[in-house]
């Protein structure tokens, strides 16, 4: 095989233009195609930047032509020779170097190949399966080399935005104890420590506050974060924020600073003038309008109550939900008379239960009568009353769910966004940010039998809802607030808890005792006894935010190496088993289930 001794590459391959006509250059790259012509063989030769074609004329040099006529698709090669115009009848006006090649005067073949399993081309509809197994290939395709730098332009941008803004950019620890966030942690055996255990961190959380008490004043990282949950088309494993955290703040500075970075990222990345600040949707506005603390606002089928014209009904579903404190919510779905037939409107009912709701109403308003699963059981005014609530135009067809209100809120925001996706509603090039802010301090956790942190144990409430604490831990808002992109959270954080007594409070109001508080976060409290200024902060999901610049759908595509569903690794199949020595340094015996032995 040969080598690149004494060839230096003068540029990449598709950063040659007619400007570069008559000079001699040398390129390297992969052979993306060659064909041979008889006494002339073209072949492209790609890189990250794009395709030149090269040349070689059999009358120029034989040994050479020989040469390349053993080259296959992939095959690595150097050539060196002279940029020429391409004759008029072969300019391609679709590649950026299509009016000029290569005329070759020295070829070396650096590296063979083996015909690949997948083709390297735009857009490929080889399985996923199939493109993660050989994902060194599949990045080789231009589209992915464009979502690998998209993404390298992000990380650019924050580092830059952020540093410009007197952030320090400051690593924290991988191995960390265990201080459960949330999520289920991965745990990392200790050799050293037998029977103990790391985790790998949820999120930095801990660390980025205890460099506030440091006095860093303010941090940032590009953080990999670990989180042994479910996976879906927005969540993996592990995955990567964009951390930060400031000290003497608001929410409103947070939130402003991290429209500062939206804003560049908008201009810098997609060329768009982002308009600054967003909207700010507190979160029971947030659920009542749209059914979702990440409301997609791009479009209208917003949810309205119906509960007050209904508590009455004789229809007892409605009724006795209402008298046991739950609601009676609906959405007018324009023109869904004409585009839903009665097979389509089963198929509805059969989707809302996906979100445990127990059925859905529906009433379609026809020029003359109704069409309605639920029409006999109200009186004419009831009905009335419910469409021009509604605001019901012949035609419309609205959509009821009654339930308790998380159920109505899951199963009609979702009804929401499948609608929009199935007729089309959602615009094209709308970028929709805004912030949902006021979120709930606790959430009931049924699994637990007690209330949960909603975002984290450390998030300060608001004033005014302290007080609450207490005796009404359901009616306590927090300062924290997500920040939304397309209907996708995209980042999320709070203004943080610094003193000791209204953390102490907190804990007790999440159902720790002192002592399990301490062992938990005890490292935190102590800390904070020695001075915490105020300090808030959030964190983006990278890969999320870039999926979303992309208008991608999967945060698969903008990793180089994504675990899939089942959490493992195609390509190098992680996670393997290891040897009896390994798990005998660590004092580790299996017990497997049947199934896995
Ligand atoms: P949170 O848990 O909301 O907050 O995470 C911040 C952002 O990270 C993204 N994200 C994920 N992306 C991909 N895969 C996952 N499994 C995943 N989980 C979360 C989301 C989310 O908005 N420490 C706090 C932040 C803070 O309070 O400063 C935290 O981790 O886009
Ligand atoms: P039923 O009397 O159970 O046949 O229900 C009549 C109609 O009401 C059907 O269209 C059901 O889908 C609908 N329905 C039943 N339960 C609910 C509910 N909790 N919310 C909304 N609609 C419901």
């Amino acid at each position: 095989m040969e080598t690149i001794k004494g060839l230096k590459r003068t540029r990449l391959c598709g950063e040659f233009t007619v400007a570069d006509v008559g000079s001699t250059v040398t390129v390297m790259g992969w052979t993306q195609s060659y064909r041979n012509l008889g006494g002339v063989i073209f072949i492209d030769l790609r890189d990250r930047s794009g395709i030149l074609q090269v040349v070689f004329n059999g009358e120029d040099d034989r040994e050479m032509f020989d040469k390349a006529y053993t080259i296959r698709n992939e095959f690595v090669l150097a050539v060196t020779g002279e940029i020429v115009n391409r004759a008029p009848e072969i300019v391609n006006n679709k590649l950026a170097t299509g009016a000029i090649e290569l005329k070759a005067t020295e070829l070396r073949i650096l590296s063979k190949s083996e015909t690949p399993p997948i083709y390297i081309e735009e857009n490929s509809n080889v399985r996923e399966d199939v493109r993660l197994k050989y994902r060194y290939l599949d990045l080789r395709r231009p589209d992915m080399v464009r979502l690998m730098e998209l993404r390298h332009r992000v990380c650019k941008l924050a580092r830059d935005y952020y540093d410009e803004n007197g952030f320090l950019e400051i690593e924290t620890p991988i191995l960390v104890k265990s201080t459960p966030e949330g999520a289920r942690d991965y745990l990392v055996p200790s050799r050293v420590h037998p029977g103990s255990f790391y985790a790998l961190p949820q999120s930095p959380q801990l660390y980025k506050q205890l460099l506030m008490v440091s006095g860093m004043d303010r941090y940032f990282q590009i953080a990999k974060c670990f989180r042994d949950e479910d996976l879906r088309a927005d969540r993996q494993p592990e995955f990567t924020q964009i951390d930060l955290e400031m000290s003497f703040v608001n929410e409103e500075d947070v939130m402003t600073m991290n429209e500062g970075f939206m804003k560049k990222i908008f201009k810098e990345v997609l060329g768009k003038d982002l308009q600054t600040p967003f909207r700010r949707l507190p979160y029971k506005e947030a659920m009542d309008r749209f059914g979702s603390d990440k409301p997609d606002t791009r479009f209208g089928l917003e949810l309205v109550n119906l509960s007050d014209i209904v508590k009455d009904c004789e229809f007892k579903v409605f009724a006795d939900t209402i008298k046991n404190g739950g609601s009676v919510r609906a959405i007018n779905f324009k023109d869904g008379g004409a585009k839903l037939s009665r097979r389509d409107l089963d198929g509805l009912v059969e989707f809302v239960k996906t979100y445990k709701a127990k059925g859905l109403a529906w009433i379609v308003v026809g020029e003359n009568e109704l069409r309605s699963s639920i029409a006999k059981f109200f009186k004419q005014e009831e009905i009335d009353a419910i469409l021009s609530a509604m605001n019901a135009e012949v035609g419309d067809a609205v959509l009821i769910v009654a339930d308790k209100d998380q159920v109505v809120y899951d199963s009609l925001g979702a009804l929401r966004l499948e609608l929009a996706k199935r007729f089309d509603l959602i615009p094209e090039g709308v970028y929709d940010l805004l912030w949902v802010t006021e979120f709930p301090q606790f959430e009931y956790s049924e699994e637990e039998d007690r209330y949960v942190a909603k975002h984290h144990p450390f998030t300060m409430p608001m004033e005014e809802d302290i007080k609450l604490l207490e005796t009404e831990p359901q009616n306590v808002r927090a300062k924290a607030y997500d920040m939304v992109f397309n209907g996708n959270e995209v980042g999320g954080g709070s203004i943080r808890i610094n003193n000791t007594e209204l953390q102490a409070k907190m804990f007790k109001a999440l159902g720790f005792t002192e002592e399990s508080a301490n062992e938990r976060f005890g490292f935190l409290l102590e800390a904070f006894k020695y001075g915490t200024p105020p300090h808030g902060g959030m964190a983006y999901g990278l890969d999320r935010l870039v999926m979303l610049l992309a208008g991608r759908d999967s945060i698969r595509d903008v990793i180089a190496f994504p675990k899939v569903k089942d959490a493992s690794e195609v390509m190098s199949a992680a996670p393997g088993a290891v040897d009896e020595k390994q798990l005998g340094e660590l004092c580790i015996k299996l017990e497997l289930p049947e199934e896995n032995k």
